[in-house]
């Protein structure tokens, strides 16, 4: 099963609620939700308050990608706004397992993204405890960056050896210059989860937008499938 989920990095703040009620009416799965502290990542975006905001208006599923330094200090402050998966890089400073541990004490899905220049084995010790491995197609901190094609094979090896360990449940997510063209390509890898950012909110019929992203990563699943 594939779901999109539309980064509200590319949505209009100053109408956050209606933006994300338009995606989810429009057919989107989760609410990507992206934190950037401006020391992990170069960017600055949201934070809690605004989550809390629109969990309250919006009723989704909130997709939590944290590109922070710290990440386990805010687990529970990020629960409690309103996040229903939580995702961390390994990257960052906080000790991987106790987070993963803070997350699912929570009652919510446990992620890790890796940057880039993060191979595959390095998530291979948690595959058995994670929800989700997050396999980044950009370098995090901006939306509208190029598709990297290269990640592909770092998609399939995670894929293969969750397989191989019996974890054919664990969720594939990609983020990072997805649309119809590229989405093919990583559903193709073995990834199930896709992030699109600009390709959805700066699309003007975003249910058409959010339909054709579908459509093109299911077909590729079909073909690999045969
Ligand atoms: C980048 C963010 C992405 C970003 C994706 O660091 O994690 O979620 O919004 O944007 P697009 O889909 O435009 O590449
Ligand atoms: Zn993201």
């Amino acid at each position: 099963m594939i779901r999109i989920c539309p980064s509200v990095l590319s949505a209009d703040f100053s109408k956050l609620g209606d933006e994300c009620r338009d995606v989810i009416t429009g057919g989107a799965d989760w609410i990507h939700y992206d934190v950037m502290d401006g020391v992990f990542v170069p960017n600055i975006s949201v934070g809690l308050p605004v989550l809390k905001s629109i969990s309250k208006t919006v009723k989704a599923f909130y997709d939590v990608h944290l590109m922070i330094t710290d990440p386990i200090r805010y687990v529970d402050d990020f629960a409690d706004a309103g996040a229903s998966h939580i995702s961390f890089h390994l990257e960052a400073q906080s000790d991987a397992v106790a987070t993963i541990e803070a997350i699912h004490k929570k009652g919510i899905l446990a992620g890790i993204a890796l940057k880039p220049g993060t191979p595959a084995e390095d998530i291979f010790p948690y595959l058995d405890v994670l929800d989700l491995v997050l396999v980044m197609t950009v370098e995090p901190g901006f939306g509208g960056q190029k598709f990297m094609a290269d990640m592909c094979p770092k998609i399939r090896k995670i894929r293969e050896r969750a397989d191989s360990i019996g974890r054919s449940d664990l969720l594939i997510q990609v983020d990072g210059g997805i649309d119809s063209d590229t989405a093919p390509v990583v559903s193709g890898a073995g990834a199930d989860v896709l992030v699109a950012g600009s390709a959805v909110f700066n699309k003007k019929d975003r249910a058409g937008a959010i339909a054709a992203i579908r459509a093109a990563a299911e077909d590729a699943l079909c073909r690999q499938d045969k």
